[in-house]
């Protein structure tokens, strides 16, 4: 039985572990398994995991075995599922857990225990799921390190005291109470000092503001920042609960993707206008022209320092004078940000009145030449406090400098993305102007028109070619994505310690080159059309570490685009072989090298007589190729061979003795049968091809003489090729062999192994030698040749 239930369990866990998806996206450490239709928790492919994305999936259930292989897991995103069910103990292994996030469900009740083990948890997002109440109280109790919680959702109807029990060190709280009717009061009072809190009260705001002002009496302090979001303000009496704003002293108000109507918006503001209210924002939300019964125009806001307007959302903004209503609140605001927002006029008078602002920043809006003209009253002076204007993507097309001229607080001005195409060759900056950001334009040129007071200036993604303006105080320079072909010179930027030359058209750059930076520290140039040279590569991959200048991009985005062999490898990667690097040096080394093999096979040749060998072959070669005579045709019966010195000798003795014997044996002797103007060493082989024998006449001269040396060697040669038999050897006088040289090897073993003729000494011994002599040269061949052939 017990192995039965074994095996079941056995096979249990196979089918299951089997049946589990893959997940197809991981890297090292994190799977990002969005949007693959998944309907179970995939297998893990490692168990280093820590971060695990299965949002836009299918999951329905989520089981208790779902994580037990995911340890470590500090990341787990499960948003936008289907999910109903988890099981109790689903959540029990990842005691390591910082992050969960369940929102986008369909989620129907909580439950305290799928937290039990997840003491790490500082991240938890519940928003959007069908629950009704936050469970069965005490929801939270083991999550001790909490610090930010989403909950809530369209189906959340209430919330009791138990529910936030435990919880004491939150930061961040979004509540999403859109359909909430009940809260107990005090409930969130228990987490104390949250700093940030986001309320989407839309339902309570519409029909039960007490319910809000319950909900802020807990929560407004002057520490939190209160943001209300996805709200519609519409009458004046749903703005009651902002009184508590005001009263608790709130610092900060975010007003998030809302819309107001303009009654509800000047109501808003009236409430605010005796409150600690320092920072005020509106973001992406849409402001209606409508109003309701009778309004005051808005008052000065007391303490209002910051005011932010972004995404702001006014339909038919050309018939509204936004900024003349806000005037009374602007009045003392030091910070104003209007972005976004389609902001197309700001009338002299009004900038007239903002005088304790000192950041003015209108990105975005539907700024021209003639609108900031008006905004500037014209170069006459205004705005005399302020330290930075951003005006970036607007709609000028000119550098308007004179506007500013007047401004001696003004230090930063950002113009970047506007449709600006030429720098005039002069302007008139204000006298401290230090940051100047002319991205993302048309320039082509940069021009003295530069002040001399910069610290930083930003010509990225311009057309610009070249930049050499002198800046003496120039401490960043941005030049990245233009067209530059080469480093700018340092000493133009003596303070210079940030450069920023990516994506240009740079081919290389020296140690030189940033030699004339004198207190450069940091360095991007990324992104460019490197000529991967030797030099280069081994200044960027070894000399640059030893230098004091960093890179602040990424290494691998140095990318070689030539040589060849190189292109489109990262400047780490990219080698180059010895042979492209020291071209000279290699060169030379390749030189060197072929002489020595050349000297080398010299030697040999010479010390293994190879061109001995060459040249005989050669001639043995020609001496194959002329057809063989026959045994009866030799015109000679020998051929001599013999030492100048000996000729003494072969006159006196061998001629006589062998020419008027009988028969007469015809000899062929150099000095009278040779053909003169001949080659020597075709005559001597003509001489013994046409001999039926060869006669060396061999003493200490014919050793010695280079002239027998030819008839030997050929000789010596044929030996190979031929009988052995058609040389006759007399020795003249005792020779040592030793005196042969050893290439005649044949020779020299034909010397040992056969008997040669000695000249004898005695008188007595001479006829003996003659007729050995005779039989040894005389040819048969005639009778032969009869016997045979007839
Ligand atoms: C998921 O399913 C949808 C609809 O069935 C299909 O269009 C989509 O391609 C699928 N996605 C993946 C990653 O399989
Ligand atoms: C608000 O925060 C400041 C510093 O951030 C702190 O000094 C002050 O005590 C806090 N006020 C309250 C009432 O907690
Ligand atoms: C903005 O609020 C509306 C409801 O007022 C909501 O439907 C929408 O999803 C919200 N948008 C964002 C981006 O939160
Ligand atoms: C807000 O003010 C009310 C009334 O003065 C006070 O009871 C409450 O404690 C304050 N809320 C916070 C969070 O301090
Ligand atoms: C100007 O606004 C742009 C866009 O928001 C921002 O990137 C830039 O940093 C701002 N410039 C300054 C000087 O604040
Ligand atoms: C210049 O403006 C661009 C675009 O607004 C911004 O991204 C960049 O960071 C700014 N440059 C500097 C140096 O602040």
């Amino acid at each position: 039985m017990r192995t039965v239930v074994f095996l079941m369990f056995v096979l249990l866990s196979m089918t299951h572990s089997v049946s589990r998806p893959q997940c197809h996206s991981c890297e090292r450490t994190s799977c990002k398994c969005s949007r693959q239709n998944l309907t179970k928790v995939p297998a893990v492919p490692s168990n280093v995991i820590t971060e695990l994305d299965l949002s836009f999936n299918r999951l329905g259930i989520i089981t208790s075995d779902d994580f037990v292989a995911y340890t470590s897991l500090r990341c787990l995103i499960m948003s936008n599922n289907r999910i109903r069910v988890i099981q109790e103990p689903a959540f029990n292994p990842l005691t390591n857990l910082e992050k969960l996030d369940l929102s986008s469900n369909r989620l129907d009740s909580l439950s305290a225990g799928w937290f039990k083990n997840l003491a790490s948890l500082q991240y938890l997002n519940l928003v959007g799921n069908m629950y009704k109440t936050l469970g069965q109280g005490n929801l939270f109790q083991s999550l001790k390190k909490l610090k930010s919680l989403h909950f809530g959702g369209p189906h959340l109807q209430s919330v009791r005291k138990s529910d936030f029990s435990g919880l004491s060190k939150l930061e961040e709280l979004f509540f999403d109470g859109e359909k909430l009717q009940v809260y107990a009061k005090g409930s969130l009072r228990q987490i104390e000092h949250i700093s940030h809190v986001t309320l989407s009260l839309n339902g309570p705001f519409m029909t039960n503001p007490a319910l809000v002002k319950v909900i802020l009496t807990d929560v407004a302090h002057p520490n939190t920042t209160l943001t209300f979001t996805d709200t519609l303000f519409y009458k004046e009496d749903q703005m009651s609960p902002f009184h508590v704003v005001s009263d608790n002293g709130t610092k900060s108000l975010i007003l998030k993707n809302s819309t107001m109507t303009l009654t509800a918006c000047l109501t808003v503001l009236k409430m605010l206008s005796q409150s600690d209210i320092t920072v005020l924002a509106m973001e992406d939300t849409k402001i209606q022209l409508i109003i309701l019964g009778p309004v005051t125009a808005p008052q000065k806001v007391d303490h209002l320092e910051v005011l932010i307007l972004k995404n702001i959302d006014i339909p038919r903004y050309y018939s509204y004078p936004v900024l003349f209503l806000l005037k009374p609140i602007l009045k003392e605001v030091q910070k104003l940000t209007l972005i976004h927002s389609k902001l197309f006029a700001v009338p002299c008078k009004t900038s007239g009145d903002l005088l304790d602002l000192e950041f003015l920043d209108i990105t975005g809006n539907l700024i021209t030449d003639l609108v900031l003209r008006e905004m500037m009253c014209n170069g006459n002076g205004v705005l005399f406090n302020l330290q930075t204007i951003n005006i970036s993507r607007n709609h000028l097309r000119s550098i308007n400098s004179q506007l500013f001229t007047k401004l001696d607080k003004l230090k930063n001005i950002d113009m970047s993305g506007n449709i600006i195409y030429t720098m005039p060759e002069t302007c008139n900056w204000p006298p401290n102007l230090q940051y100047l950001n002319l991205s993302s334009m048309h320039l082509e040129k940069a021009t003295t028109c530069l002040p001399t007071s910069l610290r930083i200036i930003d010509l990225s993604y311009n057309d610009l070619t070249g930049f050499n303006i002198e800046l003496p105080l120039l401490t960043e320079l941005y030049i990245s994505g233009n067209k530059i072909k080469s480093l700018p010179d340092g000493g133009l930027y003596p303070r210079l310690s940030f450069l920023s030359i990516q994506n240009n058209d740079l081919n290389a750059f020296s140690k030189n080159d940033l030699k004339t930076f004198k207190i450069l520290k940091n360095l991007e140039a990324g992104a460019n059309t490197y000529d991967c040279s030797c030099d280069f590569l081994a200044f960027m991959t070894s000399d640059l570490t030893n230098h004091r200048i960093t890179f602040g991009d990424e290494f691998k985005s140095y990318i070689c685009d030539s040589p060849d062999a190189a292109r489109g490898k990262t400047v780490a990667d990219a080698r180059l072989s010895v042979f492209e690097c020291h071209t000279a040096l290699a060169l030379s080394l390749l030189g060197l090298g072929i002489l020595a093999v050349f000297l080398l096979f010299a030697g040999l040749c010479h010390r293994f007589n190879v061109m001995w060998y060459m040249k005989m072959t050669w001639a043995w070669l020609k001496a194959k190729r002329k057809p063989k005579l026959k045994k009866g045709e030799f015109e000679y019966d020998a051929f001599v061979s013999y030492s100048e010195m000996d000729s003494g000798w072969v006159e006196a003795h061998l001629i006589p003795e062998l020419e008027q014997s009988e028969p007469p044996l015809r000899l062929c002797l150099h000095k009278r049968d040779f053909v003169p103007g001949s080659w020597i060493l075709d005559n001597i082989m003509n001489a013994i091809e046409k001999s039926h024998k060869t006669l060396f006449i061999i003493s200490k001269h014919f050793v010695r003489s280079e002239w027998c040396k030819y008839e030997l060697d050929y000789t010596h040669f044929r030996l190979f090729d031929q009988n052995v038999d058609t040389v006759v050897l007399i020795l003249l006088e005792p020779i040592d062999k030793e005196t042969i040289p050893k290439k005649f090897c044949k020779l020299r073993r034909v010397m040992n192994s056969r008997t040669y003729l000695e000249w004898p000494d005695e008188d007595n011994q001479i006829n003996r030698f003659w007729q050995s002599l005779r039989a040894a040269i005389r040819r048969p061949v005639d009778i032969i040749r009869f016997n045979v052939d007839e």
